[in-house]
């Protein structure tokens, strides 16, 4: 048997590898073994996706809890070196762009364990963004990576990447989607469940933020808020927050004007935010991953920051980049309440079946050459 070292940190990374880990337990020649590097800890940002994606108890828990990049990128190559150093894989799987992704392939790279990275190839050319100078060093220090839209390969290329080692597999997140679908309870008791009797009784829309660039400076966070309010009074706004997003709008003195016009949910559980996703009118967001998912779900999505590294949701799917100007924000929200937005269409190979492709292909490279 063959032995990949999962890794995973944060909340995005989460919904990625629980159909991997369940792929591999499948296969007849790989083993799997599962570190958490701690990145995300709290009982929402962690332990209720572990539970209900059915990920297994990480093998390892490094606990780095948080810091500033520097710290907590050294901190998990510290703990994660002897580790690997213990279990000795054949091979270290990462997946996705957060600093736990960059750390543990760094760590591995240099003690020769080869390199797997699901989710490689995405770019938003936009190096102010610290998950950018994850992914670009990350698909370097890269043996095998596994792309989820095409134009990742022609990124790689470019980057003096190996063309036989990029595998275009489909998209590991969106297996979970389509997987979960019918488990997410209705919008009704998610808001139950954060103590509001009722709800909207029309249709609403979803607002997620947690981009540095967009809650880090008051001014900017104050002018979103701002935004959000002129469009409550179009439509209702669910806003589930972010451990990030609560502290800045503590800090800057905002909490209770965004409480006055959105309905301020605290982080939620995976199939609770589906439930939100899947019935929203529209969604404004700063995240990659819901990009994709609002993609998936054919419901439109206006992403409140200038670029993306995922073009395929804009090229095929329900994305409109729309910045976080207010003026184009509320145009183009409103453009939706009026003309039900982008239509869109499923990408290419998102069709649920991403982590058994990834599995063969590893399964295939282990395989000794006749
Ligand atoms: C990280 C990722 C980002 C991803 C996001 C999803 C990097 C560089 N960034 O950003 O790509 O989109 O996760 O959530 O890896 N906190 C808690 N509880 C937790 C975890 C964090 O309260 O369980 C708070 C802490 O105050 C912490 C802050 O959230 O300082 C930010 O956490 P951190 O992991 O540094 O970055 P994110 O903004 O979550």
């Amino acid at each position: 048997m063959n032995c990949v070292m999962c890794v995973v940190g944060a909340r995005p990374n989460f919904m990625k590898i629980a159909p991997l880990m369940r792929s591999l337990a499948q296969s007849s020649v790989l083993e799997s073994y599962l570190v958490h590097t701690g990145q995300h800890y709290d009982a929402a940002m962690k332990t209720a996706f572990f539970e209900q994606l059915h990920i297994p108890e990480p093998d390892e828990d490094l606990g780095v809890g948080s810091g500033s990049h520097a710290v907590q990128t050294a901190e998990i190559m510290r703990r994660f070196e002897p580790v690997l150093d213990a279990r000795a894989p054949d091979a270290v799987l990462v997946v996705g762009d957060v600093n736990s992704t960059i750390a543990c392939a760094l760590v591995a790279a240099k003690k020769g364990v080869p390199v797997i990275h699901v989710e490689a190839g995405l770019r938003s050319f936009d190096r102010t963004m610290p998950e950018e100078i994850n992914r670009v060093l990350t698909d370097q220090l890269s043996d095998l990576l596994f792309t989820t839209e095409r134009q990742a390969q022609e990124n790689l290329e470019r980057e003096g990447i190996d063309p036989a080692r990029v595998h275009f597999v489909g998209n590991v997140m969106i297996d979970t989607l389509l997987d979960n679908r019918p488990r997410a309870p209705a919008v009704a008791d998610v808001l139950a469940a954060a103590g509001f009797e009722s709800g909207p009784t029309g249709g609403f829309a979803v607002v997620t933020l947690h981009r540095p660039g967009n809650v880090d400076d008051p001014q900017v966070l104050g002018q979103l808020v701002g935004t959000l309010e002129a469009l409550s009074r179009d439509v209702p706004l669910l806003f589930p927050l972010h451990p990030r997003t609560a502290a800045r709008l503590d800090a800057a003195g905002l909490m209770s004007r965004a409480r006055e016009v959105c309905y301020l949910l605290p982080p939620l559980d995976y199939l609770h935010m589906l439930a939100l996703l899947q019935s929203a009118i529209m969604v404004l967001t700063d995240s990659g991953g819901i990009q994709e998912e609002t993609t998936a779900l054919g419901v439109p999505c206006l992403t409140l920051r200038p670029n993306t590294e995922r073009p395929i949701t804009v090229e095929s799917g329900t994305n409109t980049i729309v910045g976080a100007e207010r003026d184009r924000i509320l145009a183009a929200a409103r453009d939706v309440l009026r003309n039900g937005g982008k239509a869109g269409r499923i990408p290419e190979l998102w069709d649920g079946h991403a982590a058994e492709r990834i599995v063969a292909v590893i399964e295939d490279w282990f395989r000794p050459s006749q």
